[in-house]
């Protein structure tokens, strides 16, 4: 475990430990403030961010960064937004159940230097990982979960959004219930 996020990226970039390695550009540490109370996390990197090294640069990364202007987050002022992998899989595959075993310990690493009050996952990958294995984002979008002292909640992937543009108003639901949920337990965030 490293005490801060600069000692764990520079291990992360140079790492090997599953077969992701070898097909990526960059890795995609995560980006956002070091204090955020507020923690955000995706699938993986798709073309874009490998390209660029950064999360959520693409298409649905501007949708994205809407729906966080909307409630006042930002990756630069007060949000910290990672994924569940950091290297791309092929032609934007799901990643595999092993490849996110390896590379787990990075982003519990994160969130431990973290400690944030808040963690949205962005889609069915990352949901069913932290919140619950059958989670449905259909039928449980929105809902709020407590795990090690943690609120938790889980919304649309916004590269569904893109293919299913009617689930737009119940995503945008889900980021107003995170506003109230910020300002229920954060104490720095705006
Ligand atoms: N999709 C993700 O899940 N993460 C990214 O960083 C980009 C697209």
């Amino acid at each position: 475990m490293y005490d801060t996020m600069e000692a764990l990226r520079r291990e992360c970039l140079n790492c090997q430990k599953c077969p992701l390695a070898q097909t990526r550009t960059n890795v995609v540490f995560g980006v956002g403030v070091e204090d955020a109370e507020v923690l955000l996390i995706g699938e993986g990197p798709g073309e874009q961010e490998d390209l660029r090294g950064e999360p959520f640069v693409g298409r649905g990364g501007q949708l994205l960064e809407k729906y966080l202007a909307a409630i006042d987050l930002s990756r630069e002022k007060n949000t910290y937004i990672a994924n569940m992998v950091k290297c791309r899989p092929p032609k934007n595959r799901d990643p595999l159940p092993e490849e996110m075993e390896a590379c787990l310990p990075y982003l519990r690493n994160q969130t431990a230097i973290l400690r944030p009050k808040i963690i949205v996952c962005l889609g069915r990958i990352a949901a069913q990982k932290l919140i619950s294995p059958n989670f449905r984002v259909t039928k449980e979008h929105g809902q709020w979960f407590q795990r090690n002292g943690v609120w938790m909640m889980g919304t649309f992937h916004p590269a569904a959004l893109l293919r299913n543009p009617r689930n737009k108003p119940d995503a945008l639901e889900d980021f107003q219930s995170l506003r109230e949920k910020i300002h229920e337990v954060c104490t720095h965030t705006y």
